[in-house]
């Protein structure tokens, strides 16, 4: 059923790309409903910004170039999904360990369409693991500043970001103030990304239930 969601939420993000020709795709298995949906317009596109190797692979199987962002600059819409979202469209991101690439997809981005099923809305960041990426010589000292700051670091073993770094999940963190958090974290020595999107939250989030998708937008905020 959470899958048949998040097909749902894609579906519902369709009418924000219409006239888009160059696109930014997120990573994940909501973005991978949507990448498979963009198959019957594929020729409206002159070609995709990637978050990660896997969604490239995905696109390209579709026959959709993949650019380079230094090339395009700005993009229009960046569609992605998310590990968790408040009211005020914050984010945690990272799950798939993509965060890097998909916050300078974002950044990058005039309109950011985030979509998700229902169980992802939480009254308040933190019950999701915080994704981080690190340089691999800074583990021990940042999962030690993350202690400091009252959070359980796990490493995630046996995985390598697109990036060659290592990630460390952060449980039991009940993330009151999140710009403030991703302040902190991102000034720590050998911090590459945190999963926080709070500064640059979404524009819209497209959170499918039930009995229908609800569109939550800034003006919400
Ligand atoms: C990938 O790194 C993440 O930021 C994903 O966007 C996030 O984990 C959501 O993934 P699902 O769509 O698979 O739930």
């Amino acid at each position: 059923m959470q899958d048949e969601l998040k097909k749902q939420a894609a579906q519902a993000a369709l009418p924000y790309i219409k006239d888009c020709k160059i696109l930014g795709v997120g990573t994940g298995s909501t973005v991978n409903h949507f990448i498979d949906l963009l198959a019957p317009i594929k020729q409206q596109f002159d070609g995709a910004v990637s978050s990660s190797e896997a969604s490239t692979k995905r696109l390209i199987e579709l026959g959709i170039p993949i650019l380079n962002l230094n090339t395009v600059g700005t993009l229009d819409v960046y569609v992605d999904g998310a590990d968790e979202v408040n009211a005020n469209l914050q984010l945690i991101k990272g799950g798939g360990g993509a965060l890097t690439r998909e916050k300078i997809i974002a950044a990058a981005s005039k309109t950011f369409v985030c979509i998700a099923d229902e169980s992802k809305l939480v009254s308040c960041l933190g019950a999701s693991p915080l994704p981080i990426e690190v340089i691999p010589m800074a583990r021990h000292y940042v999962a030690e500043q993350i202690l400091g700051l009252g959070g359980k670091p796990i490493w995630r073993e046996n995985f390598t970001t697109d990036n060659g770094n290592i990630i460390l999940d952060v449980h039991a963190m009940q993330i009151t103030n999140p710009l403030e958090l991703e302040k902190i974290i991102n000034n720590m020595a050998g911090v590459v990304t945190v999963g926080l999107f709070a500064d640059r939250a979404a524009d819209i989030v497209l959170l499918a239930s039930e009995s229908g998708t609800k569109t939550l937008t800034a003006s919400n905020r």
